[in-house]
């Protein structure tokens, strides 16, 4: 043998249990010294549970592989054995290793330079889920000895996930047995049996059969243990199925979604929502419904600013698709945050404020123009009083109005300024009324009603009338023109021989309606008498005033009605005789009106302008001063 290197070996035993022996072999005598073999320094040595055993050996330098061999008996009777190059930790040769009979994770390692060949003996994964689960079993085994039965199961069921060992899954299963207090009865095998088609079936992702399996095992079961086991698996495959329907309708929303079925595609979103369980699936479901319902606020919101401005009055329906689209808009925003619809929400909002105030002060308005008409009557400064403080709380409410309407305007939406010219001309026109109240004394005026009778209409009725506008929101309105006699000399012919009641449309002064019910005027006397019960319908309140002072003083009053109102809300079913002196733009939509709301024979006049599509029976005049006579003959019931 020629000349010795030394080198170390060294073997570290990082389980839980001891290596009671080593045994080493297939030594060649002439890879080693004489006396720092390897099968003599580590001969039956034992290496206690997390320590290492490190032995000097001493290699022929000539040889170029020095191998040995390696078997280690562990205490619970496992076995590894590996195959090792010493030469390796000398000249950095191979090592060679081989794990021979496998029981551990064991493997070799060496550090450059330090001629130390360590060997790693430790658990494999598998083994710790093994050494878990015995935990878990000897934990359910001091539960099931303490009374604590249901927690063993749940112990006893956690473990049963893990063990991978037969010892360890029959030591559970003798726990189990022990818990159920029995040997385990033939019924819940079969459940058993169940329980694996269905945990197969669920691997196949066939939920639905699998859910079948575990219900038929769950309905057999008798002992906790399977109880819990097929319980926990059901949920499991559930939870799967709930996640795989709800993946399916989301789908089919998407496609509705698409084929601009948004209707139908919130209901899918909705029911694929109440089911998914999976939080990533959630999201993006949420996601599609708050798509789907922008484009559905954004629907209501054009159709709610078009209803707005459209005639016939739509009023009814754009304060609907205001409210849908606030709530379409709000229920999108919880669902995902969105900076476009934000803006949307946020100018829907100010809108629907906006117009709660615009609405409030129209309805105020409404009682002091009652509140007037009281004190008209009652001659009382107290009433005219009540009055002014009506219109001034309406003349607050136009202004938190018009504050709103700016708001939005500011945000860029120039929808808002039809709002805000509306809302700017009511400021102005009760601004005119309030003057006019405070000024006047309202009830001294009345008190002087022959005066007002005589003036009123130079006075009051032209300046008021001229910064009186028309509501809000209206396209266009009737100006105040009041009929020339030629014209009501033309009506009164137009009229002859009828009867019954008589309505003028936008009435102004009042006199078609009074002229109408006495032979005032010359032509009057010539024809026959029209003694009607006439009524009028007009917005302007000071020309309803100012009517109803007329028919007053007139000894008029019992024949006749003013009505302060819009015309376009106001229904002339009731009526045999209707008397219109409008604009040409609105005759088109008057016709419509006459004709879905006019008794039969109901007798229509139209003044200067004729109704578009209808052909007249007699035309009175000519020129500006030309009146058409139509009869509605459309058969409705009578009011
Ligand atoms: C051309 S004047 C006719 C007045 C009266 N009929 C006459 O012949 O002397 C039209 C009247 O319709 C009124 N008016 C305008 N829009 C109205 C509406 N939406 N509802 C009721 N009256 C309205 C105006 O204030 C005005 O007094």
């Amino acid at each position: 043998m020629g000349s010795t290197v030394s080198i170390i070996v060294r073997i570290r035993n990082l389980t839980n249990q001891d290596i009671t022996a080593t045994t080493v072999y297939d030594v060649d005598s002439f890879d080693f010294g004489a006396t720092l073999r390897p099968d003599r320094v580590f001969a039956g040595a034992a290496i206690p549970s997390g320590s290492c055993l490190e032995r000097t050996i001493e290699l022929n330098s000539i040889a170029s592989n020095c191998p040995f061999a390696v078997k280690m008996s562990f205490r619970n009777g496992a076995t590894d054995a590996f195959k090792v190059n010493a030469k390796c930790a000398y000249d950095g040769t191979d090592p060679n290793f081989r794990h021979l009979v496998k029981s551990h994770h064991v493997f070799c390692k060496k550090s450059a330079g330090s001629r130390i060949l360590e060997i790693v003996v430790q658990h494999t994964e598998a083994q710790m889920r093994n050494q878990r689960a015995e935990q878990l079993n000897r934990e359910g085994d001091a539960l099931l000895a303490a009374g604590r039965y249901h927690e063993a199961s749940i112990k006893l069921l956690e473990a049963a996930q893990k063990a991978n060992q037969d010892d360890t899954k029959a030591a559970i299963r003798r726990t189990r047995l022990q818990l159920d207090g029995a040997k385990g009865s033939d019924v819940d095998k079969r459940a058993e049996g169940l329980n694996d088609e269905g945990m197969q079936l669920l691997k196949e992702n066939k939920y639905q059969r699998a859910i079948g399996k575990f219900d038929e095992g769950l309905k057999i079961a008798k002992n906790v243990y399977t109880v819990s086991l097929i319980e926990y698996n059901l949920r499991t495959v559930r939870d799967a199925k709930a996640n795989q329907d709800a993946k399916k309708l989301n789908q089919e929303g998407l496609l509705l979604k698409k084929n601009n079925q948004n209707e139908t595609a919130l209901q899918k979103f909705d029911e694929a929502l109440r089911i998914a369980i999976d939080p990533t699936l959630v999201n993006s479901i949420k996601i599609n419904k708050a798509d789907v319902l922008n484009i559905e606020g954004r629907t209501a919101l054009e159709s709610a600013w078009s209803a707005e401005t459209s005639l016939p009055d739509r009023t009814e329906e754009a304060i609907h698709q205001f409210a849908k689209a606030k709530f379409l808009f709000e229920q999108a925003e919880s669902l995902r945050h969105n900076p476009e619809c934000r803006n949307d929400l946020d100018i829907v909002n100010i809108k629907v404020e906006g117009n709660k105030f615009f609405n409030a002060a129209l309805q105020l308005e409404s009682e002091g123009s009652s509140l007037v008409d009281k004190s008209v009557k009652s001659e009382s400064s107290a009433d005219c009083k009540m009055a002014r403080e009506k219109y001034q709380e309406a003349w607050n409410n136009y202004k938190e109005a018009k504050k709103k309407f700016e708001e939005g305007l500011k945000k860029g939406d120039v929808k808002f300024e039809l709002s805000l010219t509306a809302t700017n001309e009511a400021l102005h026109g009760i601004q005119n009324v309030l003057n006019e109240l405070e000024k006047a004394e309202l009830e001294i005026a009345l008190k002087r009603a022959d005066v007002v009778n005589k003036r009123g209409a130079a006075i009051g009725i032209t300046v008021i009338c001229a910064s009186f506008v028309s509501p809000a929101f209206r396209k266009f309105c009737l100006p105040y023109i009041p009929a020339t006699k030629t014209q009501i000399d033309n009506v009164l012919i137009a009229l002859a021989g009828r009867q019954g009641r008589l309505l003028d449309v936008g009435s102004g002064d009042g006199r078609i309606v009074l002229g109408s019910t006495v032979d005032a005027f010359n032509i009057f006397t010539k024809m026959a008498k029209n003694h009607f019960e006439a009524h009028g319908v007009e917005l302007n309140f000071w020309l309803v005033m100012y009517s109803r002072l007329n028919a007053l003083t007139k000894g008029l009053g019992h024949k006749t009605e003013f009505h302060r109102g819009d015309l376009w809300k106001f229904h002339v079913g009731r009526y045999d005789n209707i008397v219109i002196f409008g604009v040409e733009q609105m005759m088109a939509d008057l016709e419509r009106k006459f004709e879905l709301e006019c008794k039969s024979n109901c007798h229509v006049v139209a003044c200067r302008f004729p109704l578009p599509n209808k052909t007249p029976i007699r035309t009175v005049g000519h020129g500006v001063d030309t009146v058409w006579v139509y009869i509605l003959n459309n058969h409705r019931e009578p009011l």
